[in-house]
C-alpha cells in the first residue's frame, strides 16, 4: 500500500478539479465546502486525494465528497481517507458518520462496506431531481442515493 499523509486544507488551495471526480455539481460543491472542512491526502508534496466533511444534525457528520486522482485509484487511498474519516469523527465525539453514492456506484458500495458502513435507506430519484446531466457508471443509470452510515 502507498504511504501518504492527511492535512486540512486551507479554503484557497482547494482542487477543485479533484472534487469534480465525484460530484458533477459546481454549485452543490460550492455550498459544502464554504460550510464544511477538506481534508488533502500527499504522496510527498503532491495531493493525490481529498475529501470533505460536513456537519449536518448534531453529532452527525457526513463525507459529502471523497476522490482520488485517477492514476492513483485502486492503491488503497480512497481506504485510507475513510478510515481517517472515521478516527477524526470519532475524536471529536461525533456518534454517527454518514455518507451517500449512487445505485451505480459499486466501487464505492464496497468501499464504503468494507470500511463499516451499513446502508440506511435509499433516498429514491435523488440524481432525477437535483441532477440535470444522466450519470452512467458501470453501464448503470445513476438515479437512486444509497444511504449509508456508521455507529461512532
Ligand atoms: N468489488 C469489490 N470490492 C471493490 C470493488 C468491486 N467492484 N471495487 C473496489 N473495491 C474495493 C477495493 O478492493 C478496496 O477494498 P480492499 O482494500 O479491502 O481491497 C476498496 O474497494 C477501496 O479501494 P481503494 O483503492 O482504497 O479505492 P480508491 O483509492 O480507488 O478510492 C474512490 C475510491 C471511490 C474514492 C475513487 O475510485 C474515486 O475517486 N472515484 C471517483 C470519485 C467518486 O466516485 N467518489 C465517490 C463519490 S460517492
Amino acid at each position: 500500500m502507498v504511504d501518504i499523509s492527511i492535512k486540512e486544507l486551507d479554503y484557497e488551495s482547494i482542487p477543485y478539479n479533484l472534487l469534480l471526480l465525484a460530484d458533477d455539481s459546481k454549485d452543490a460543491i460550492e455550498d459544502y465546502i464554504s460550510r464544511g472542512r477538506c481534508y488533502g491526502a500527499y504522496i510527498n508534496q503532491n495531493i493525490v486525494g481529498i475529501y470533505v466533511l460536513l456537519k449536518t444534525r448534531s453529532f452527525t457528520i457526513e463525507i459529502v465528497n471523497i476522490a482520488v486522482k485517477k492514476e492513483y485509484q485502486n492503491q488503497g487511498i480512497g481506504k485510507k481517507m475513510v478510515l481517517d474519516a472515521i478516527n477524526r469523527a470519532k475524536l471529536e465525539n461525533f456518534k454517527v458518520l454518514e455518507v451517500g453514492t449512487g445505485n451505480c456506484g459499486i466501487c464505492q458500495l464496497a468501499l464504503y462496506q468494507k470500511c463499516g458502513f451499513r446502508i440506511t435507506h435509499v433516498d429514491r430519484d435523488f440524481f432525477n431531481k437535483h441532477y440535470e446531466e444522466k450519470i452512467i457508471e458501470n453501464g448503470i443509470e445513476c438515479v437512486d442515493m444509497i444511504r449509508l452510515s456508521i455507529d461512532l
